[in-house]
């Protein structure tokens, strides 16, 4: 079987591939059009979030059977154009949720110390300690916006820091969000309470948007910090309510078009920090998902139940 691998993933993946006797091609970075030529006579399509895997591919990809996502997003790919193809889609939903919980308890530490922002200035020489004020997470409330995987890894690991939990989530039950700590309550209930607001939802049509002008200005202060899907925050009002001083502070480390462009609103204000999606790049986390996808597209070609399709 021929596996075409579209974005970087662990060589353990790569290696559990042809072990098992495929034939494994990489072509990171490969464009649009160069895709849809190779995707023929591919049977398993692997990819991260760099990836479109789009209508035109599943109609060129006649002999494709799984699209492999060696993460847990799978915005990337047209669902219901793998379905009306019959090619099956299968993520890796665990491997990396740890290194997304610990990359959101840095990133809210990050903006309420302003650690990147002093780091920057000591090393042109600036001494800027006067400048940096900062807020401590104990005894304030996390809102956490998707209870899910990532949102109860993040949500224990605040809380064990002091901190009180809010979450919403419309698809789980109140018992549910007790057992983690939460107080289960309504988005704008969420949104008012939160002092620090932590998303994690899937990026779905549901969610596109569903943080916008209004409901920044609900929170009123404080720090809003997306580990999430960047569709999910709009990205000029978040930008726009750090600058006016309607948020404290934003935490991002993802965009709604990735690379983001340099001229992102997001960019340039200064209690905003970023980073380029490193939620999952762990070593451990880059392995886990690599193998689990690999054993998943090795269970697809053998026709055997395929885990998370
Ligand atoms: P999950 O499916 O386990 O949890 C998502 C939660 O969101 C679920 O509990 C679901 O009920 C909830 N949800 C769905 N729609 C909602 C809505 N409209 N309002 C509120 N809650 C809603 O997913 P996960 O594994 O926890 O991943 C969460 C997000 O983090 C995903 O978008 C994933 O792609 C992203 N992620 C990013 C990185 C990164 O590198 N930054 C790493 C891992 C995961
Ligand atoms: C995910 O959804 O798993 C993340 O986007 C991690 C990634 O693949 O970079």
């Amino acid at each position: 079987m021929q596996v075409l691998v579209t974005d970087p993933i662990d060589d353990a993946g790569l290696e559990r591939l042809r072990a098992a006797g495929h034939g494994v091609e990489t072509a990171y970075d490969i464009g649009d059009e160069a895709l849809l030529n190779t995707i023929t006579d591919v049977n398993a399509l692997v990819v991260r979030s760099g990836t479109d895997v789009n209508e035109a591919v599943f109609e060129a990809a006649s002999d494709l059977i799984i699209v492999g996502r060696a993460g847990i997003g799978v915005d990337n790919i047209d669902i219901d154009a793998a379905t009306e193809h019959g090619v099956i889609v299968a993520n890796a939903p665990e491997g990396n949720v740890r290194a997304a919980a610990e990359h959101t308890v840095a990133m809210t530490f990050a903006g309420a110390r302003s650690i990147p922002q002093a780091h920057a200035r000591l090393r042109t020489g600036e001494w800027a300690k006067s400048e940096y004020l900062g807020t401590e997470v104990n005894g304030k409330t996390l809102g956490v916006v998707g209870l899910g995987r990532v949102g109860q890894e993040v949500a224990k690991r605040l809380e064990s820091l002091g901190m009180d939990l809010v979450a919403y989530d419309p698809y789980i039950s109140e018992d549910r969000a007790e057992r983690l700590g939460a107080e289960l309550v309504e988005f704008d209930t969420c949104l008012e309470r939160a002092e620090f607001l932590t998303v994690h939802t899937p990026l779905t049509s549901e969610t596109a948007g569903m943080i916008s002008t209004t409901e920044l200005e609900l929170m009123d202060g404080g720090y809003l910090i997306n580990c999430a899907r960047g569709g999910v925050v709009d990205e000029d009002a978040l930008a726009a309510a750090v600058e006016d001083g309607v948020l404290d502070g934003a935490a991002v480390d993802v965009f709604a078009d990735e690379p983001v462009a340099p001229d992102s609103a997001l960019l340039s204000v200064d209690n905003i920090v970023v980073t380029p999606h490193l939620g999952a790049s762990t070593e451990a986390a880059q392995e886990n998902v690599a193998t689990s996808i690999a054993d998943q597209i090795d269970a697809a070609f053998a026709g055997a139940p395929v885990m998370n399709a």
